[in-house]
């Protein structure tokens, strides 16, 4: 009966897409000359990641010393020229108080809404990898003729844990009217965009949702407004990011020094959201407590299976966090060698013939408080920590956030993200001597890059590197969970990213290997059998469109593109395009859309062919020349045909 209801709510969605294209659908199919319109059901909703969304100054702040004032609405994240010019009283305004999440006193700020806040964070002053996130990305529904109202960004204040996003804001309140306004305005449900955090709050919000709506409608809900969900960049395991940050600091390329980042981040209620943990252990069933229990306060314990023990790093590469315990008790009053001992997994006996002792925490004992723990006797802000951790995820009363994230019930899932880049795993730390925040300093760090694990200094270290390393931000191990989404039997595609560096002109399929009906067993990670040569950078698609009727599932696996700029990756911008063209195109047939060939979509990729002396790509690009055109590349135009175009990849 289950398959009936999705079945039939599958051609209701179908009716809603395609309905309002009356006269217009018709002619899409005949001789479209463009793609508006067609999509004109469906609404776009980004939420973006840690750091990504503007916020701006809800108060009026005099600061003493600097010719610049905070005045409402002024840009505090991120205005460099404050930043630098007046730290102190910048830090004000952003700093939270660490124990309730509170503004500082003489200083507010408050997320921005609506694209621009976050599309630039600081215009023209910084070029980094700060300044624009999601620029790019709307540049191309506007390309592609994508209405204005359909493209709708959800922006929270990045700096609050997830309860509180509900309690001050009421965050996923707003987020579920959004999603409703989306509906009845556009008829048609949304397509879900989240980047890095943004993944972490979307899964706050499906739970959430499950205790605000009515259980029977729970699923009906999702289906009515959730069509699809991209996850691009999610950390579903945490990063280790994190534990740097919190214990020396993580200044985003800022003009900060570490210690104002490390007070900075420490002060935010959800930097611990992104801590890694053990994908072995779960937390309790909230749902299940809230129906059978009541509302009591909740404390979720950690239920983990017996591969926990049997892991060498609760799954991960390494150990998360090492840290060299100072030997004597100095002036400080370090002098916590009983409490230390309790957590230790060294023997004793090095402590006793005086040298100095390193205790090394997997992930298992970063997220459930062990860490915090053993570094509260050397560090002021260990207490704090511990706190944090407590508080704001282990007694969250919708969920645990760290804990392992099973596929979300959403009709189709794409997971998205970049591999095979340099990425910090695990880190060695001492205590440097100096007081709070500059107490901590690290004396190594352990990457992962293609498979194996280095040390700073370049040197092989031992540990369970996986098959490919993370994005620079997130581990493989983190970013590659949701392949446990897919079903037992998984067609895995490998193309080349770039049309130019496939060995002919052109990508048509002699460089693609496809690999059906993989047998892939929960639990194991699925390796494809495939090559690479070695100067091209690959995509690689893992999908399922059978173990779930009626849901699609498909992992993206983007060679050498890193975490923030992936946002604004062309290739994933392509093929974006192509599989949501694909999916309300009426004469689909496959699931996805096909890997085999790829050519041009926009203006940018025609070039002109010296060797042949015409434009490349002659059945998609024409030399068209419009004034202004510089060089004969410029004039190299795709062909103004989109149905042809389209046609190619159905
Ligand atoms: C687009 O191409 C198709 C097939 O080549 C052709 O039938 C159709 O008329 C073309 N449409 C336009 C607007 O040129
Ligand atoms: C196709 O051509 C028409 C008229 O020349 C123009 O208005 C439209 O923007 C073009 N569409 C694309 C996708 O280039
Ligand atoms: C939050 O904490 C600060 C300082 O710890 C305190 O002054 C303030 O009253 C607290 N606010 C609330 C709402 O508890
Ligand atoms: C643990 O490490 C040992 C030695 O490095 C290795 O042989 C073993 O396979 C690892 N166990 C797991 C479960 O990864
Ligand atoms: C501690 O060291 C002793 C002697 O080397 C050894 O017998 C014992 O098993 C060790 N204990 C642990 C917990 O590693
Ligand atoms: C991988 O592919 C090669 C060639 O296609 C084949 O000979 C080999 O048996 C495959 N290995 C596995 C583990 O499937
Ligand atoms: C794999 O691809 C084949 C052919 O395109 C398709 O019939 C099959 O359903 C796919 N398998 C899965 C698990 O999606």
């Amino acid at each position: 009966m289950n398959e009936m209801l999705r079945g039939a709510s599958r051609a209701v969605l179908f009716l809603l897409l395609f309905q309002g294209l009356g006269g217009d659908g018709s002619e899409f199919v005949g001789d479209g000359r463009d793609f508006g319109g067609d999509y004109s059901k469906l609404s776009g909703i980004i939420i973006p990641g840690f750091a990504s969304t503007q916020l701006r100054a809800w108060s009026i702040l005099d600061c003493p010393y600097s010719p610049l004032d905070f005045n409402p609405l002024d840009l505090v994240w991120l205005d460099t020229t404050k930043l630098l010019s007046a730290v102190n009283c910048w830090l004000k305004c952003i700093l939270l108080d660490p124990y309730n999440q509170t503004d500082h006193p003489e200083c507010k700020s408050r997320p921005d809404s609506g694209l621009s806040a976050i599309t630039e964070l600081d215009p023209g002053y910084i070029t980094g990898p700060l300044s624009s996130v999601w620029k790019e990305w709307v540049k191309w529904c506007i390309e592609f003729g994508i209405e204005a109202n359909a493209i709708i960004a959800v922006p929270y204040d990045w700096r609050l844990s997830p309860k509180m996003l509900e309690e001050r804001d009421l965050y996923f309140h707003k987020l579920k009217l959004t999603f409703e306004t989306a509906l009845k305005l556009r008829g048609g449900p949304s397509i879900v965009f989240a980047h890095s955090l943004g993944n972490n709050v979307f899964r706050y919000f499906l739970e959430w949702l499950k205790l605000e709506i009515a259980p029977k409608h729970y699923f009906q809900w999702l289906d009515q407004h959730i069509h699809a969900y991209f996850a691009v960049g999610a950390p579903l395991l945490g990063a280790p990011d994190t534990i740097k940050a919190t214990l020396s600091g993580s200044t985003f390329g800022l003009p900060i020094s570490e210690g104002t980042a490390r007070v900075m981040c420490n002060s935010f209620g959800s930097s611990l959201w992104m801590m890694p943990f053990s994908k072995y252990c779960r937390g309790d069933d909230v749902y299940w407590k809230h129906f059978s229990k009541g509302n009591g306060g909740v404390h979720h314990s950690y239920h983990c299976s017996e591969q926990e023990p049997q892991s060498n790093y609760s799954g991960w590469p390494t150990y998360i966090a090492n840290i060299e315990v100072p030997l004597v008790h100095d002036s400080a009053g370090y002098d916590a060698y009983p409490s230390l001992s309790e957590v230790t997994h060294e023997n004793l006996t090095s402590m006793e013939c005086g040298l100095p002792t390193q205790l090394s925490f997997s992930a298992l004992e970063t997220s459930d408080g062990t860490f915090f723990k053993a570094i509260e006797d050397y560090d002021p802000d260990g207490k704090r920590l511990s706190y944090q951790l407590n508080r704001l995820y282990h007694s969250d009363p919708v969920l645990n956030p760290l804990t392992p994230w099973d596929r979300p019930p959403i009709k189709t899932v794409f997971c998205i993200y970049g591999t095979d880049l340099k990425t910090e795993v695990g880190y060695y730390f001492a205590p440097s001597g100096k007081p709070y925040p500059d107490n901590w300093i690290i004396t190594d760090v352990i990457y992962e890059i293609e498979g194996s694990l280095f040390s700073r200094s370049g040197n092989l270290v031992d540990g369970d590197p996986g098959i490919a390393s993370g994005d620079e931000t997130v581990p493989y191990h983190s970013l590659s969970w949701c392949k446990s989404w897919l079903g037992p039997k998984v067609n895995i595609t490998r193309a080349p990213q770039d049309l130019k560096v496939a060995p002919k002109a052109e990508h048509d399929g002699s460089d693609v290997q496809i690999d059906t009906n993989v047998e892939h067993n929960y639990g194991e990670d699925i390796i494809p059998n495939m090559t690479r040569s070695q100067r091209g950078k690959y995509i690689t698609y893992y999908e399922d469109s059978e173990s779930i009727p009626g849901k699609r599932t498909a992992v993206w696996e983007l060679d050498k593109v890193n975490h923030r700029n992936i946002v604004r990756s062309p290739v994933l911008m392509r093929e974006l395009w192509l599989q949501m063209l694909h999916d309300i195109h009426p004469n689909a047939k496959s699931s996805f859309v096909t890997k085999v060939k790829r050519g041009p979509l926009r203006d940018e990729d025609c070039y002109w062919d010296y060797g042949k002396a015409r434009c490349a790509w002659p059945e998609y690009c024409e030399y068209r020349y419009v004034f202004g055109d510089v060089h004969l590349g410029q004039s190299c135009r795709i062909k103004n045909n989109s149905t042809d175009m389209l046609s190619h990849y159905l």
